[in-house]
């Protein structure tokens, strides 16, 4: 119990994913029944462990829900190019329905032109340049998969979104701003708080939700947030001790606010499950089939 009356609830997002992956499959069994096969295409580039369990780990969730899986690895000193033809390749084949390039890449090798390389329809991260301008114009697109998860959290968590102030700590392209664009096309009032913003407490205690996604271990304190508000955890933090850690303080957080996602168990998981979701999305479209029809 916190406040009277009233029981913080953790956000079981382990729960949540593996509730979406299952909608994936089974929208998958009814994209081959249609004749479509749904293929996804992992691109790692080099042999950083973190990426490395990252894509192991979207592989074999992304086989199990029934997509045919290329994993293409490539040495930390390809080309650009090179990279580059890979997905040319991929974009040109029609057995691919989504293509993701693994981040963060080697040093020397630039991301932009590759996400500019990729067949929108088939860029299931929602990263290139014409999904980030869909998102933005509240189009529809692909939408990159973390942001997603947190919405989806909140909406199968009865978090309404409409109406509320919205408090995201981190502006990366992956998570803080894409995900300022969902809340808003979902008319949250939304803040994006960073390294220079002043007086950064103040701002966070006025969320209905606050989304933490800056990776600096337990920076977001109790103190920092307002009774009763709905916090997301997106960092993922190892400490020396090998312990996983969130962006928040959890075990003072979970005193003061209604509803918050634990790290591990909570945004994480959710990333792979609509990574999944995008791609049926994409199977369907590539094949000429209402991706809506699936449900
Ligand atoms: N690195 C960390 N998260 C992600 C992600 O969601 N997509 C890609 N491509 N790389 C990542």
């Amino acid at each position: 119990m916190t406040i009277e009356g009233m029981e913080t609830k953790i956000i079981d997002g382990k729960r949540i994913a593996a509730e979406v992956r299952e909608e994936v499959r089974l929208r998958v069994e009814k994209l081959r029944a249609k004749g479509v096969e749904p293929g996804l295409c992992v691109i790692l580039v080099g042999d950083d462990p973190a990426s490395q369990v990252y894509v192991r780990n979207k592989d074999r969730a992304a086989t199990k829900a029934g997509f045919q899986v290329e994993t293409v690895r490539l040495p930390a000193d390809v080309g650009q190019e090179e990279l580059e033809q890979v997905i040319f390749e991929r974009n040109a084949n029609p057995s691919v329905h989504g293509i993701l390039v693994q981040l963060p890449l080697p040093p020397g090798l630039d991301p932009e032109p590759l996400l500019r390389a990729l067949d929108p329809r088939k860029d299931v991260d929602g990263l290139g340049p014409a999904n980030v301008a869909a998102l933005w114009r509240g189009q529809d697109g692909m939408q990159p998969c973390t942001p997603a998860g947190c919405i989806e959290l909140l909406e199968r968590s009865g978090v309404t979104i409409e109406g509320r102030r919205a408090v995201i700590v981190g502006r990366s392209p992956l998570v803080g701003k894409p995900l300022a664009a969902l809340l808003l096309n979902r008319n949250a009032t939304v803040t994006i708080c960073h390294s220079r913003t002043q007086d950064l407490a103040r701002v966070t205690r006025e969320a209905d939700i606050l989304v933490a996604a800056v990776g600096r271990a337990e920076m977001v304190r109790g103190s920092w947030i307002k009774p009763g508000a709905c916090v997301l955890d997106v960092g993922i933090n190892r400490g020396e001790d090998g312990r996983l850690r969130g962006d928040v303080a959890f075990a003072e957080a979970r005193e003061i606010a209604s509803k918050i996602t634990p790290v591990p168990g909570g945004v994480g998981p959710m990333t792979i499950a609509m990574l999944l979701s995008n791609t049926a999305r994409a199977a369907a479209n590539l094949g000429g089939l209402d991706p809506d029809s699936l449900d």
